[in-house]
């Protein structure tokens, strides 16, 4: 049926109420789109269709996995990436306005993928996630996956980074090889693999030709996918692997502010005070959002134990005492000891 034809049909339907006709013809539009290769669209109309907001479910998105096996490192045997569906979305982050907004943007272009392209443009396809440890890299990636109703695919640098001379670059391609038969939002963790070992003089040749591969790559990869790398160590990023990303973005340890925003949320559906929150942040101060995140699950934990929905004094200073103890001995680790926080 021609399209025209399927939006009269859906407005004609909406006007008489008819849920089912209504469901029936945005069903077929969302084929249509899905034959056209309108994968992002079709995916973004079957998760509108399904729930309003929700996100499709393990079956649907199973459909949109390639046939063959996923890629294993030779030497290792492991497999060198993972496909994940995702149900983190962006409104479950705390974010500044700036990174949201750059989100928001490398998102848009993507949807908007063949307007650009009919324009003589590209959208960003390639961004450079980096900072400290715990501060929502991951997450944001996942939110992206969700929000653009891809899969994940998540590759693990250290699975593909080999000890065998050219395998590494072996490896790559081999996960560029698969990607290409699908859409993904392709997630590079840990890609401080490579920062960590350029550390080591004696294996500044061989990182350097295994960030030259992956660039090379990333640079000839024509799939239809978006390519996030994270790293903790950006400084020991080459300039020239930080050219070719399209776009950087640095997320930050949260502020007062924003740990507050992240206790509220988590603490739900719990009931507590603002007394309790100010305290939480006052002692979490200059923490990361993992940790800011772990002491509201411990809290959490123990109502559930206890079998109460109202937060206590007593859980907020065991969750906060069992934080500070983590952190002296990480510090301790780390050469570089802080006291213990006063829990009065
Ligand atoms: N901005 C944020 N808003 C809400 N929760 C966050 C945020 N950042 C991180 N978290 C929470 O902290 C946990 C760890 O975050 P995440 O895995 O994204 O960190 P990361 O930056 O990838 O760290 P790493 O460099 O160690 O991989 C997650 O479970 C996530 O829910
Ligand atoms: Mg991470």
């Amino acid at each position: 049926m021609a399209r025209a034809d399927l939006l009269k049909r859906l407005i004609q339907s909406y006007q008489k109420h008819d849920d089912r006709a209504f469901r029936e013809a945005a069903e077929e539009i969302i084929a249509e789109e899905r034959k056209k290769h309108h994968i992002v669209l079709a995916n973004e109309l079957e998760r509108m269709l399904k729930n309003g907001n929700g996100h499709l479910d393990h079956g649907q998105l199973q459909k949109l996995a390639p046939p063959g096996s996923i890629p294993k490192d030779i030497e290792k045997g492991v497999a060198l990436l993972e496909l994940k569906w995702t149900n983190r979305f962006l409104d479950d982050l705390i974010l500044s306005q700036e990174i949201r907004s750059a989100l928001e943007r490398v998102m848009r272009e993507f949807r908007e993928w063949e307007v650009l392209e009919a324009n003589g443009l590209l959208p960003t396809r390639r961004v450079l996630f980096c900072g400290p440890s715990g501060c929502g890299k991951t997450a944001a990636a996942e939110a992206i996956a969700a929000e653009l109703g891809l899969p994940l695919l998540y590759v693990r640098f250290d699975a593909v980074v080999s000890s065998l001379l050219g395998e590494t670059a072996a490896n790559l391609r081999r996960v560029f090889e698969y990607a290409q038969r699908g859409q993904w939002v392709m997630f590079f963790d840990e890609f401080d693999a490579i920062g960590r070992s350029r550390d080591d003089p004696t294996e500044h040749s061989e990182i350097k030709r295994v960030v030259n591969s992956y660039l090379q790559i990333v640079d000839n990869f024509t799939g239809r996918s978006l390519v996030i790398a994270a790293t903790n160590f950006e400084q020991s990023l080459d300039p020239a692997a930080w050219r070719r990303f399209d776009d950087v973005i640095r997320f930050e340890k949260p502020t007062d502010e924003q740990i507050q925003r992240l206790v509220g949320k988590r603490l739900v559906p719990l009931k507590f005070s603002n007394a309790q929150v100010t305290e939480m942040v006052k002692q979490l101060s200059r923490s990361t959002y993992a940790d800011a995140e772990r002491v509201c699950l411990d809290i959490r934990k123990s109502c559930a134990i206890q079998g109460t929905r109202q937060v206590r004094k007593e859980d907020i200073a065991e969750a906060l005492s069992r934080h500070a103890y983590r952190q002296a001995i990480l510090e301790k680790a780390s050469g570089n000891p802080v006291p213990m926080i006063d829990q009065d």
